[in-house]
């Protein structure tokens, strides 16, 4: 049986929905070679996003390689996932890879594993460290891929901000960037879960990434979407859902996409005939002991000060946190410490900066701390 709601894993066919303004913009942006950043705040989407826009544009002259690298930790890491992300996804048998690989792979000994069936898959494991190649060599390796094939290459790496966590990250940084910048025949399409980090990556002045490409803020999906999409599941489902519950459902979790599916499969589970309000509500109460498990992780290592802060903000106080009223409501310390406290709750994701000031922008983490703190 078919699930009615998605969350929690890139949504793609008649789960994707709205977005047709990123598309078209994303999509260009791959036909003509632009760079890009897509920023978001988690779960909103980036990955479907991508993964959309890849099928659609891809050709025999467009090529878009995905590369993940969540589990990458240091700069070989990365060129090892890199080159053979490249590699398998513009081969499409063994015997194009050798010839499109040669010069490239003399000097390895790779471990590759055919697949019984068919020459097609195969599996690499290349062995590159920089006693093989040069970093500046696996960075130029899709160019030459592009050249040799005559096409173009779009390189997506999604979880790019890994990258900032390697050791000595501003060179391996500044390698990539004037390396890629110069490519003619490719371009890139940079997106990661952690928002906080990739905008530091992408939007100091001091990051060798600054200005590498046009950053693309996604926005949240439009209510007209969601109202097709949810009023046609429950009525799969031989349920009801009015459009006024179907906002109020969008609005109570502020449109985040991930929240609005889980939301909308919570409501869906309690309802019988028709949706009301009091259904509603026990099915926010469900969303947050669902994710209930996440926050305490996220606030468990907390310090009695770093709980203040989150106390000040939960309260309405988006900044003057120096105040000595304030540090002494909220027990914050002294006032050099605010400055610290506030960096370390945006390291953990707990807070963010917005033109308001300081925000704890998880409508369902603000409403689980409400009860808990
Ligand atoms: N276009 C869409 N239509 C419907 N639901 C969507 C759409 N995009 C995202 N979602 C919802 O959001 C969830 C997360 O999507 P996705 O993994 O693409 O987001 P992400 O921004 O890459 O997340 P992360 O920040 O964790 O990397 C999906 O499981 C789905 O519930
Ligand atoms: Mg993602």
């Amino acid at each position: 049986m078919d699930r009615p709601f998605i969350f929690g894993i890139p949504v793609e066919d008649e789960h994707f929905i709205g977005r047709e303004e990123e598309i078209q913009r994303l999509a260009n942006n791959f036909r003509y070679g632009v760079n890009t950043i897509l920023l978001s705040p988690r779960r909103w989407g980036k990955t479907s996003l991508v993964n959309k826009v890849a099928r659609l544009v891809a050709s025999k002259d467009l090529i878009v390689v995905k590369i993940d690298i969540f589990p990458c930790r240091n700069e070989y890491d990365f060129y090892n996932t890199f080159s053979s992300a490249i590699l398998k996804q513009t081969a499409s048998r063994f015997e194009e890879w050798k010839d499109l690989a040669k010069g490239f792979i003399e000097r390895l000994s790779p471990k590759i594993s055919l697949s019984p069936e068919t020459q097609s898959e195969f599996t690499i494991s290349l062995g590159i460290t920089p006693k093989t190649h040069t970093p500046e060599e696996l960075l130029g390796f899709p160019e030459m891929i592009a050249k040799k094939k005559g096409c173009h290459i779009v390189v997506c790496i999604d979880e790019f901000q890994q990258v900032g966590e390697f050791p000595d990250t501003l060179n391996v940084q500044k390698r990539m960037r004037s390396v890629w910048q110069h490519q003619g025949n490719v371009s890139y399409c940079l997106y990661g879960s952690k928002m906080h980090m990739m905008s530091n990556l992408f939007q100091k002045k001091s990051y060798p990434f600054y200005k590498f490409g046009e950053v693309q803020y996604l926005s949240p999906i439009k209510l007209s979407a969601w109202t097709t999409y949810i009023s046609d599941r429950f009525k799969r489902g031989g349920k009801l859902i009015s459009e006024k519950l179907i906002q109020q459902l969008c609005e109570s979790v502020e449109y985040q996409s991930s929240y609005v599916q889980q939301l909308a499969y919570n409501t869906l589970l309690l309802t019988e005939n028709e949706v009301t309000e009091t259904i509603l509500a026990q099915a926010i109460e469900d969303l947050t002991d669902q994710n209930s498990g996440i926050f305490i992780e996220q606030v468990q290592s907390l310090t009695s000060y770093q709980l203040g802060f989150l106390r000040a903000v939960l309260d309405g106080i988006h900044k003057g946190f120096g105040a000595k009223e304030i540090r002494e409501t909220y027990d914050l310390g002294v006032p050099s410490n605010i400055t610290r406290l506030k960096q370390s709750l945006i390291n953990k994701e707990l807070i963010e900066l917005s033109e308001n000031g300081v925000i704890i922008g998880d409508p369902i983490l603000r409403f689980w701390l409400k009860k808990v703190l």
